[in-house]
């Protein structure tokens, strides 16, 4: 059972609001920096190819301190140790939490109701391997006798997200006669639009869905068996066109699909956690198994240096600790990821569902509201667009919003002067915004401009940046399966490490149930002409606005 500590009741937590106002408030990391000549040498670790240079923050020594102190104030080594143990902190799912046991290299056993559950995912990670196998050589054929050439995930969240993100992050793999495409969303146009794109002899369509019933991927779903049996026009042949990523057999056969063809997972993994499982096996179908296995060393690195290695030198510990910094003491509501790295567009994305799924919440572990603020907001785009769109309301808005830059120090794609140009701009970034400029260097440069005194005393405050806006940089040798795997376990153990100082249950997502029942109460609701009244006044407005606008 995870701890029920209130963190704002803790001794940490006291001296940390104290330490805030009466020492960092006000303090701009200009002199933080030139009172500490090592400050970079003393923020900043490396793990494998991924450093991680957190010297740009409003930190110093007693912050780390306090702040380690606030995560053993809440228990933060004991509730680590009973994730990995496959303790079932999800507690209101009554669940254990073990999406680490899927990328698990070591001999170590891990439990579940007292069964080793180690030969279970080695057995599905074979079955994926020799579907790898099957589909890249050929071996495995479509209807018409021809092989696999496109794959479409179907799913949604969880079984969308992490597939699609780390295929775009990893593009430079892919597999060079294997075209992959992801549908999600209900709306038939993504479903049309993809479809326009393959055929039916040689596309292979994966249901990728957790629960097997989430209403978008099942509508996809029929929609794509429909598609195919247009041209097919034969049942049986469903089989060679279909697989199923799932936790539940029971709806996989309902739906048609060969037992043979499930990949199958366990309620131990977390939706949003799942790229890992089979949810994983678009990963695997276009960069090669062998790659897939990358991604999971590279998190399995990470685990162990979370389990094994002392918080103030444990990455996902930190990044945690120093968003709760800015979260509970500075007041910053969101936060942004800013990859410098247009394979990884969609990394932002995947980890505002990693983040606001897990952490939005608003009741504690004890079932009572929370007194303090939870998940900030996450959002990001790949830089250097961001810089021509968002980052002037960084730079110099009235909010707070940390930042993370990710860049690799390697390009897969090093034509002309692009990548230095890109580097150039990621470490200026963090420069322009931890130093700001200064109301005599913004003096200066209107004199060499030839301004007159007047002028520079009109424009200046407009061109004064404060700075001291702080910045986590991840800078990354190359952007591989094996870092990517690394990097995107770093973010998930922070997401772990703030819920469980926040005492708040990460692993469900209650939240999202009301959208979906609701939505199920209308369907019916749509599908008549007749007036509606059984809303407030708004929804029952706006549905006989939908019914006038079609019959018009
Ligand atoms: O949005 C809610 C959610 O349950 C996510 O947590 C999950 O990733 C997504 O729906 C998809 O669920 P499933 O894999 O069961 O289709």
């Amino acid at each position: 059972m995870l701890p029920r500590i209130n963190p704002t009741n803790t001794q940490a937590w006291f001296l940390l609001k104290k330490h805030h106002e009466e020492e960092m408030s006000r303090r701009h990391m200009r002199d933080l920096f030139a009172q500490d000549a090592d400050r970079f040498q003393k923020f900043s670790l490396q793990l494998g190819d991924v450093l991680f240079d957190y010297s740009k923050n409003i930190i110093n020594q007693k912050t780390l301190q306090l702040l380690l102190q606030l995560a053993e104030d809440c228990k933060l080594k004991e509730a680590i140790h009973d994730m990995f143990a496959g303790i079932r902190i999800n507690e209101t799912e009554n669940r254990s939490v073990l999406h680490t046991a899927l990328r698990n290299f070591s001999d170590t056993a891990i439990l579940v109701e007292g069964k080793d559950i180690m030969p279970r995912i080695r057995k599905v990670q074979e079955h994926m391997k020799d579907f790898c196998e099957k589909i890249h050589s050929g071996a495995w054929k479509g209807y018409t006798g021809k092989k696999i050439r496109y794959i479409v995930n179907i799913g949604i969240g969880g079984s969308d997200l992490g597939p699609y993100m780390v295929t775009e992050a990893l593009r430079p793999y892919w597999k060079d006669d294997i075209q992959s495409y992801f549908v999600s969303n209900v709306d038939g146009t993504h479903i049309s639009e993809t479809l326009k794109k393959v055929n039916p002899e040689e596309t292979l369509f994966l249901v990728a869905s957790k629960t097997f019933t989430t209403q978008e991927t099942m509508t996809n779903a029929h929609t794509a068996r429909e598609w195919f049996l247009a041209s097919a026009k034969d049942e049986k042949q469903v089989a060679k066109h279909f697989a199923a990523l799932s936790t539940n057999e029971k709806e996989v056969t309902a739906f048609g699909i060969d037992k043979a063809n499930m990949f199958e997972f366990w309620d131990w993994v977390g939706g949003r956690y799942s790229l890992w499982s089979a949810i994983g096996l678009s990963i695997a179908l276009t960069i090669g198994y062998s790659n897939f296995e990358s991604l999971l060393k590279g998190a399995f690195e990470v685990d162990e240096h979370f389990r094994k290695e002392k918080f103030d030198r444990n990455i996902p510990v930190l990044m945690a600790l120093i968003g709760i910094w800015y979260t509970n003491f500075f007041g910053a509501q969101s936060e942004a990821i800013l990859p410098y790295d247009q394979y990884m567009h969609r990394f932002p994305a995947y980890f505002q569902q990693g983040n606001m799924e897990s952490n939005g919440k608003s009741i504690d572990r004890s079932g009572n509201p929370v007194n303090y603020t939870t998940g900030p907001v996450i959002w990001g785009e790949p830089g250097t667009n961001g810089q021509h769109a968002f980052y002037q309301l960084i730079h110099q808005g009235t909010t707070m919003i940390p930042c993370d830059f990710i860049a690799p120090a390697i390009s897969h794609n090093p034509v002309g002067d692009h990548h230095v140009k890109l580097l150039s701009n990621f470490f200026a970034q963090t420069e322009a915004l931890m130093n700001g400029k200064s109301e005599n260097g913004v003096k200066v440069e209107l004199m060499k401009a030839d301004k007159k005194e007047d002028e520079i005393k009109k424009l200046a405050p407009f061109k004064i940046f404060e700075g001291n806006k702080p910045t986590n940089s991840f800078l990354i040798k190359q952007i591989t399966p094996q870092t990517l795997g690394s990097l995107i376990a770093l973010y998930e153990h922070k997401i772990f490490v703030q819920g469980v100082i926040w005492n708040i249950f990460s692993f469900d997502q209650w939240g999202v149930e009301l959208g979906k029942q609701l939505a199920n109460a209308i369907l019916p609701e749509l599908e008549n002409e007749d007036a509606v009244t059984s809303h407030d006044g708004s929804t029952n407005g706006l549905i006989n606005a939908y019914k006038n606008f079609r019959v018009a």
